[in-house]
């Protein structure tokens, strides 16, 4: 149990035990049921009354008045209903002894105390009785009328319920007195029931008989008064006394009766409610009590009616002021139980308040405790979790390790790789001059070198897949004729090893925007395969289906082959997968990639394997599915095999346009490679056409300021600076920022060719590249050099006012002009000064401005000079020698001379000539 649980469990048990304890209740220490005869009369009324008033002076007494109403079995039930209920004490007034007899003593056998009120019981077996002595109410009657003793008296006597004891009694002692006087006779006993409506009727025929008799005696009042108001209906009320029983005060009670005569007297017969009720209380106090609680009686006549009227009158106010003193009481009672209650309830809500300061103290401590252990917990799992983190990093790190191991390798094998495709080339290429056809061995080596490229660069291109560095660049492509060349290059070898390989479509003319790279490495992995897996004789197809009725093309290459088990379908696609059936060497990546290209082209790749294996692959025609920048423009396809294995980026447009030699002098090539067997390969190979300079990677700054080539090679990974930072530094230099600079490298990826672009370099060439396309490259650059010489020689005072000048030779161009122009006039400038002027030595501005404007420097300060006066003869007016002066010629002869050798004309005829 927790401790909040328990706190609040305790203090509601306190509440209710508190309340329960101290809280007055409605429920008295003692029930007494009380089964009263009838409550029709005043008699009963007032025994009824005086009760209650008894009990309300003992809060402990609960006390219940059932109304038999007359009717006796009623009366029975009730009784049973208080044994029943095991009630404390039964009070009850039986109608008729009898029938209530048995009933008594059950309930005594239950235990149950019975006091009997007013009337009794047959055999007196009761715990107690109350009330006056009926036997002597009956002599006080017959006393009086003995008192009027003349000499004979008649009587007629009205008795009460037959079977009920004050009736029996009261009769009883009647008689015993009356039967001795001999002169008073019993005319007549009337039965009544105790109600004047039962005898008024047979009195009035008795009178109607016999005549008005000298007394009647009554058993009650109530009948006392019939009989007179019958005497009266015949006008013989004055002739007959009549003596009643009860003796009740108040307006209609028996005392008012003897008062206003119409009775000669009343036998007083208390009720003993209050003493019923504290016989009862003494009973229940375990007290001793007498049996028979005999209550006194009196005769009232009209010499003490008016003083018992007054007596009860006082007893009545009394009783009336000590009912308000009880409900006064009663109300204080109330007063001062709601009061304690609120001051116990305001006690409860302090201990709670109090509690609850105490548990909120409490929770406060054990919150600061939970949290310190929190804090600890977080803390180890803040050190566990650094501890995951750096394990996490150091696998991170020795798995990045292996890539770049692999990657790095993958590189390396490039070079070597360049090498021997270029040298099989040139072997092919010699073979073809001579007219030969090459050998078996020499095919063997390109197909296997081919190979060996298409693996190093599955793992390459894994590395770049995994970096997400793939740029798709979708190309409007004739499926059919794409996949025909492919198709191509595996014809051979299916004809060697009498495979049925077969391409079918039916939409020849279908084009896809697809990467062509990327799409033919999917289908070089698929077919390479298939023909991995195929035994010889067997069967491959590739079948592209245009699905006429959706947008989507399905291209299947199935074989005949092993097949893959059913289990390991779903995981030909994840890298490093190899099928259990498949005992030949794979990397286990081919596949991976394949998915990852396809999805690049937001289509998708299934496999079915059932007699053999089918791939699926779904693209969308169209190319709403690409982002623009997805899409490029390729020349369409040629129908001839795709040469797979050379990656070129070539910067510049006019990349095919033809290389110029002017034939007089070579041109200069700086070769910045450190693998020597590269390095003499492209020396052997280029020195035929270029004066070569090799630098192995340590010197290439050094000789590229040293001799300004045309053009430089160079490679990326190299012992000192690599090739970027070499280019970079070429390129923000004055002396060699002119020269294009190819790079060679086998770094293919988007990042490396970014940077290559970065650090300046004109051409950027992954290895293995053909030397075809190397040396046309070379070519080209060379002849945008001359293409751009040509501008800047035949615009020389041009470009210093263009002011959109950014790259470094146009900036060399204009500072060059600038301090031409400044030293216009100066017939002493000369080229050392405007060496001085741009900060290099003599030689290298000779070699810049050879390289870049393909004169000398003096012929171009001399050319400067000569547009400039040129210029001046078509827009001034100034004189010839004025103007040769001016454009710093030293004498007008000279001026004249030299004017005439570049144009032709004199400055005289041409100014004439304008
Ligand atoms: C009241 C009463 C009285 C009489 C008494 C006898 O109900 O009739 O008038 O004295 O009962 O039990």
């Amino acid at each position: 149990m927790t401790l909040k649980r328990f706190f609040f469990l305790s203090v509601l048990f306190f509440i209710s035990s508190y309340f329960s304890c101290t809280r007055p209740t409605d429920e008295k220490e003692y029930r007494i049921g009380f089964s009263q005869a009838m409550s029709n009369d005043e008699w009963r009324h007032s025994m009824n009354n005086s009760m209650r008033l008894q009990a309300s002076l003992y809060p402990q007494i609960d006390l219940h008045i059932a109304n038999a109403d007359y009717d006796v079995e009623k009366q029975i039930a009730q009784l049973k209903e208080f044994i029943s209920d095991s009630v404390d004490i039964i009070i009850v007034s039986p109608i008729q002894s009898t029938p209530i007899t048995p009933v008594v003593e059950e309930a005594l056998n239950a235990g149950i105390p019975v006091l009997v009120v007013d009337r009794k019981t047959d055999n007196q077996k009761y715990t107690a009785y109350v009330g006056a002595d009926n036997i002597e109410v009956g002599r006080n009657a017959a006393k009086i009328i003995v008192s009027n003793l003349q000499d004979s008296i008649g009587v007629v006597e009205i008795r009460g319920l037959k079977g009920s004891s004050p009736a029996e009694e009261r009769s009883l002692g009647f008689h015993q007195v009356l039967d001795n006087f001999p002169k008073i006779k019993v005319l007549a006993t009337l039965e009544g029931d105790w109600e004047k409506e039962s005898i008024t009727e047979g009195f009035r025929q008795l009178l109607l008989k016999t005549g008005p008799p000298d007394f009647v005696f009554a058993h009650n009042d109530r009948m006392a008064k019939g009989a007179w108001d019958v005497a009266r209906n015949l006008g013989l009320e004055d002739r007959i006394k009549i003596i009643g029983v009860d003796g009740l005060h108040g307006p209609n009670g028996g005392i008012q009766l003897v008062i206003d005569g119409v009775l000669n007297a009343t036998i007083l017969y208390p009720t003993g409610g209050d003493e019923a009720i504290n016989i009862a209380l003494k009973i229940l106090n375990n007290e001793v009590v007498p049996t028979n609680n005999i209550l006194s009686t009196t005769v009232i006549d009209r010499f003490n009616a008016d003083i018992m009227q007054n007596q009860f009158n006082k007893i009545n106010e009394q009783k009336n002021l000590i009912e308000k003193q009880v409900s006064g009481i009663k109300r204080q009672e109330q007063l001062y139980y709601s009061q304690n209650n609120i001051l116990k309830i305001s006690l409860v809500l302090l201990l709670i308040i109090l509690g609850l300061a105490i548990y909120s103290i409490y929770s406060k401590i054990s919150i600061a405790k939970k949290n310190r252990q929190l804090e600890l917990t977080n803390k180890k799992i803040t050190v566990q979790r650094n501890q995951i983190e750096k394990i996490a990093n150091e696998v991170k790190e020795v798995n990045e390790a292996k890539m770049n191991f692999f990657t790095g390798l993958s590189h390396e094998f490039k070079t070597p790789l360049t090498l021997i495709m270029s040298s099989i080339e040139s072997l092919k290429d010699w073979d073809r001059q001579k007219g030969n056809t090459s050998g078996f061995e020499v095919e063997l080596i390109q197909n296997n070198s081919n190979r060996l490229l298409r693996l190093i660069n599955n793992l390459l291109d894994f590395r770049r897949v995994e970096d997400q560095q793939f740029n798709l660049r979708a190309s409007k492509t004739n499926i059919y004729k794409f996949s025909n060349n492919i198709y191509k290059e595996f014809k051979g070898e299916a004809k060697k090893r009498g495979i049925k390989f077969n391409i079918t479509t039916n939409n020849e003319d279908l084009d896809l925007f697809i990467d062509r790279n990327l799409i033919d490495k999917v289908y070089f992995n698929l077919l390479s395969n298939a023909f991995k897996f195929t035994p010889d004789n067997g069967k491959i197809v590739i079948e592209i289906h245009d699905n006429l009725d959706d947008s989507t093309v399905n291209i299947h290459f199935k074989d005949n082959g092993i097949g893959i088990p059913d289990n390991e379908l779903r995981n030909v696609f994840t890298p490093f997968f190899k099928g259990s059936n498949n005992r030949k060497n794979s990397s286990g990546v081919g596949l991976h990639l394949s998915k990852q290209f396809i999805e690049l082209h937001l289509g998708k790749i299934e496999v079915r394997s059932h007699h053999g294996t089918e791939f699926v692959i779904t693209l969308f025609k169209g190319n709403t599915h690409f982002n623009e920048d997805q899409i490029v423009i390729d020349p369409e396809l040629v129908d001839t095999p795709l040469n797979d294995f050379t990656e070129e980026i070539i910067l510049d447009d006019n990349y095919l346009g033809q290389g110029t030699n002017n034939g007089e002098e070579r041109y200069s090539i700086l070769l910045i490679e450190d693998n020597r067997d590269l390095s003499y390969f492209l020396k052997n190979k280029l020195s035929v056409e270029y004066d070569i300079i090799l630098s192995d990677g340590t010197d290439g700054v050094e000789l590229a300021f040293e001799n300004i080539p045309d053009i430089i090679l160079c490679d990326v990974n190299l012992p000192d600076k690599n090739g970027f930072e070499i280019c970079e530094i070429l390129k923000d230099d004055l002396r060699t920022s002119h020269i294009p600079v190819i790079i060679l490298t086998a770094l293919g990826n988007k990042d490396s060719f970014i940077q290559g672009l970065q650090s300046g370099a004109d051409l950027y060439l992954t290895k293995p590249f053909n030397f075809s396309i190397l040396t046309q490259s070379i070519k080209s650059l060379l002849y945008n050099r001359e293409k751009l010489r040509y501008y800047y020689t035949n615009n020389i005072h041009k470009i210093d006012q263009a002011q959109s000048f950014g790259s470094p030779e146009q900036l060399f161009v204009r500072q060059l002009n600038q301090y031409i122009k400044v030293n216009l006039d100066n017939t002493n400038f000369s080229v050392e000064n405007l060496a001085d002027s741009l900060n290099i030595s003599r030689v290298q501005l000779y070699r810049k401005v050879k390289a870049m404007l393909g004169v000398s420097v003096s012929d171009y300060i001399s050319n400067y000079r000569l547009e400039m006066s040129k210029s001046m003869l078509e827009t001034t007016n100034l004189s010839i020698s004025e103007i040769g002066y001016s454009t710093g010629f030293s004498s007008p002869n000279y001026f004249s001379t030299a004017f005439k050798s570049k144009y032709g004309v004199t400055p005289g005829a041409y100014k004439k000539s304008l």
